[in-house]
């Protein structure tokens, strides 16, 4: 992408683009920001290297585990399950809260209004929706939208886990409060968790604002816009 197709993404997300692109004062380093987060956070147990037809077929056993899920009561009110979608050898996997209604009827992750800004920040990162991978917390949706309860994201959560050691991202966005506080099991707002790095295992973790959240507080696409710098900083980091 050019610089000037990427300003017009700049300007699509609503991003002023005469802010200075290092005007990210308020993040620490990165050598600065320690590992803070709970205790009980995310497992990510990495599978050893595999052989292509293992993968596919933890793949083929993980989707069919996830379409045919009973294990809580959100089974009887989802019109379907959102296992997810993208690259299964993505560096970038994004993690967002819950489908919505839309996610719902469509049986993918982020479409809609809120989806259409989350392509615009990858787009911003010179990212594909192809070319990254975007789950959910939970892989149905919780009635009216409501967050998700605590018996919901434990029964969900092994089916997240295993995405993530197949994946075997470089770095994951945890898209919004909700995401961000289950992945890292902890209350902290996401005015505390964004603008530093967290980890679970050793993947790089950066909390960015959920673009349904952004859609309805544009003035801080702009913070929106220096967390999404940090992140590919890192990931740039890790290249060398
Ligand atoms: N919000 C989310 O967190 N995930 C989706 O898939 C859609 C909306």
């Amino acid at each position: 992408m050019d610089d000037r197709e990427r300003l017009q993404y700049l300007q699509a997300m609503g991003i002023d683009v005469w802010v200075p692109r290092d005007a990210v004062a308020e993040q620490p380093a990165a050598a600065e920001q320690g590992a803070e987060d709970g205790p009980g956070a995310t497992r990510v147990d990495r599978p050893p290297a595999d052989d292509g037809d293992t993968v596919m077929q933890a793949w083929r056993q993980l989707e069919q585990e996830v379409a045919g899920c009973r294990l809580c009561p959100l089974a009887e009110t989802r019109t379907q399950t959102v296992f997810g979608t993208g690259n299964r050898n993505a560096d970038w996997m994004l993690i967002g809260e819950a489908p919505g209604q839309n996610e719902d009827q469509k049986g993918k992750p982020f479409v809609g209004k809120a989806g259409l800004l989350l392509t615009e920040m990858l787009r911003s990162l010179n990212l594909g929706r192809e070319e990254v991978f975007i789950a959910n917390i939970l892989k149905c949706r919780p009635p009216d939208n409501r967050d998700p309860r605590a018996d919901e994201v434990a029964a969900c959560q092994p089916y997240l886990q295993r995405q993530i050691a197949l994946i075997r991202p470089k770095i994951i966005l945890a898209v919004g409060r909700v995401a961000a506080q289950q992945l890292l099991k902890t209350d902290a707002p996401l005015a505390k968790l964004r603008g530093k790095v967290h980890y679970l295992e050793e993947i790089p973790v950066v909390v960015v604002y959920h673009p349904a959240y952004l859609l309805r507080s544009p003035l801080e696409k702009r913070k929106a816009w220096s967390d999404l710098q940090m992140a590919e900083r890192i990931y740039r980091d890790l290249q060398d």
